[in-house]
Formats: structure tokens, sequence, C-alpha cells
């Protein structure tokens, strides 16, 4: 699967930041229960790439990446415990080109045109909108449509249920980022039903 059919398998994509190792599995199924198989693991917790290894052994239904790729060390690191796709809130040439390299998925992150235009001159055609909220959120996405047709987008950073259908009905998003479905509150309290509940709502959105 490339980056556009995992994008195209659910409208949101979980960004999880795992504290507890054991709370990835029973998390990771709550998710897919509800109806998001596309997990996204950042990479900012010492438990990170713990996380991920055990979701990827044990919920075989989701396909799970690992986010906050900063560098291009991290991405034989993910693959080898199993990660299917990388996230990054930016990029740098030498993270594409490790990506590339080792045939992984990536998806890299743009707040602006010229951005955009650079990753789209080595042939990427989604990328990640981050931080999309306090970059330019819907208005953003709506005015570069014209002159980047072509480009698809992820938007993520700021982004809950209340503002998800709006930017899931724009023709250049592909899906959606955000944390909102896995609440630290709820992670803590291993209150999975809850993150089921919310999955399930986020699983409904229409997309363009
Ligand atoms: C990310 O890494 O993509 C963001 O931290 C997710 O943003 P959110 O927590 O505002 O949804």
């Amino acid at each position: 699967m490339d980056i556009a059919a995992i994008a195209g398998l659910a409208p949101v994509i979980p960004v999880l930041t795992i504290e507890r190792v054991a709370d990835a599995v029973p998390l990771a199924r709550a998710l897919v229960r509800g109806g998001l198989p596309v997990l996204e693991i950042t990479l900012r917790t010492a438990t990170a790439v713990a996380a991920l290894e055990a979701i990827a052994a044990e919920v075989p239904d989701a396909v799970v990446g690992a986010g906050t790729v900063l560098e291009a060390s991290q991405v034989e690191q993910i693959q080898r415990v199993g990660a299917r796709f990388a996230v990054s809130p930016g990029c740098t040439a030498a993270v594409a080109a490790a990506t590339r390299s080792a045939g992984l998925p990536f998806l890299p992150g743009v707040q602006t045109v010229s951005e955009a235009m650079v990753l789209a001159e080595q042939g990427i055609r989604l990328m990640k909108f981050f931080p999309a909220d306090v970059a330019g959120g819907v208005g953003w996405l709506k005015a570069v449509a014209a002159p980047l047709a072509g480009l698809r987008f992820c938007p993520t950073g700021g982004i809950g249920a209340e503002t998800a259908p709006a930017y899931l009905a724009l023709a250049n998003v592909a899906c959606i980022g955000g944390s909102w479905v896995a609440p630290r509150e709820a992670v803590l309290a291993q209150d999975w039903s809850h993150v089921e509940r919310l999955a399930a709502a986020a699983a409904r959105y229409k997309r363009f």
C-alpha cells in the first residue's frame, strides 16, 4: 500500500502519544473497533517504539506507522519493528531519502506553498499540512486548491470533532489527523469504550 492508499482507509488518522506500553494494544484495538485502522504513533516518548512494535505484532487489523520522524536514522528503527508508514511534521532531504530507499510510505509535512512545491518536485503528491489550525486551516487549503492543483493534504494539528467535517469536505483533503479521538485522560484511565465511541463518531465523517 502506498501512502495514498493508506490515507484512503479512514477519514481520520489518530495521532497517538503513548506513555505506557501496556496501553498500546488495548488503545489500538479500541480505535480499530471504532473504525479507524490507520494509527500514527508519535516518536515523542521513551515508550513509542515499543508501543509501535506491540501494535504491529498484536493488532493485525491496524495499519500502524510512526509520527514525529525527524531524523533519517529513525526510519530503519521504525521499519524494523513493523511500521507501515512514516509521518513528519516537516521534511528534510535526508528523511525523504531514507524513507525512499527503505521503501517506506512517507507523509511529510508542509506549512507553506513553497514547501509544498519543493516536495512536488520530488514527486510527492500527498502531504501533511501542519500545524493546520494555526497555519491557516480550512481557508489555507481552499486558497491553495487552484494553484496547487494535483496536490492533496492531510491537515493535522488543532483539529477536533467540531472542525473535522469542514476539513473533510474539501476536495484537496485526503484525510485528517488528530489526537482528539484518544484523549490523554481517557488513555490514562484506560477508558477504551470512550475511545471506541470517539473513533466511531470520527469514522462516520463523510469525505469529499
Ligand atoms: C501531530 O503531531 O500531528 C499533532 O501533535 C497532532 O495534533 P493535535 O494533538 O492538535 O491533534
